[in-house]
């Protein structure tokens, strides 16, 4: 099963995408996650990207589509995965079909988890990220059993740089310019499907699993 989940920052795929990739055991696959852990291990990739992700802009196309395409082709990605975060532009989505093309493969299921913006800037300013296995929480809507520690992995959980109301801002606008097209063009391939995000994160993983299983 090749799954994209699209929606707004702070929508929540990155909370369906871990919860759906333990219930399918296929890899969860996060640029954002990808670009914050070279950010951490200081590689060339992160500096590139800290400059663009720190002022709530896309890290150039460049940067990223080869790195997705690649990663869906290891071993781990045959039975299927869950792209979260990518694609989120037109150029992204284009790459991205190109490539499953020319592998005779294609993605079964774009999920959109809608959520008005209203409701972002509260969920991001309460968001907890893992520094080690990229696991989200909220202190109110979903917190860990321990404070600051992930129930995941047991690494420390951190505040993320771009969750500073301003920022949040800045992403909301880039996703509503560049990234809610996609919908049409997942809507004009056939594989969209839309969830509410605004309820509780287990109705909204429920409803995504009955879409998936129907
Ligand atoms: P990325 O890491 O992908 O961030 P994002 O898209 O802005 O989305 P978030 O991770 O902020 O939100 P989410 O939808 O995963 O929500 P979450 O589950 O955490 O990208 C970061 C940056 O990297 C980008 O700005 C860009 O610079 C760069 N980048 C990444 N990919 C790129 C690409 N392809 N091209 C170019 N640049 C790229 O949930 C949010 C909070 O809400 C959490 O606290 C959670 O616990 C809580 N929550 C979740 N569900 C619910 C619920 N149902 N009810 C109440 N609270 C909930
Ligand atoms: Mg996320």
């Amino acid at each position: 099963m090749k799954i994209i989940m699209l929606g707004a920052p702070g929508a929540g795929k990155g909370t369906q995408a871990k919860m759906l990739a333990d219930k399918y055991e296929i890899p969860h696959i996060s640029t954002g996650d990808i670009f914050r852990a070279n950010i951490k291990n200081e590689t060339e990739l992160g500096k590139k990207a800290k400059e663009y992700m720190d002022k709530g802009l896309l890290v150039p196309d460049e940067l990223t589509c080869n790195l997705v395409v690649d990663r869906i082709q290891q071993e781990d990605c045959k039975k299927g995965y869950i792209l979260d975060g990518f694609p989120r532009t037109i150029p992204q989505a284009e790459a991205l079909d190109k490539a499953l093309t020319e592998l005779n493969d294609k993605i079964d299921y774009a999920i959109n988890v809608e959520v008005p913006d209203e409701n972002i800037v509260g969920r991001m300013s309460g968001r907890r990220a893992c520094v080690g296995c990229g696991a989200t929480y909220h202190i109110v809507y979903n917190p860990t059993k321990e404070e600051g520690i992930c129930d995941r992995c047991g690494k420390e959980l951190i505040l993320r740089d771009d969750d500073k109301p301003e920022t949040v801002q800045k992403r909301l606008n880039v996703y509503h310019e560049q990234t809610q097209p996609l919908i049409d063009f997942y809507k004009n391939k056939g594989v969209l499907k839309e969830v509410d995000g605004t309820v509780d994160m287990n109705d909204v993983f429920n409803a995504i699993v009955k879409v998936l299983e129907s």
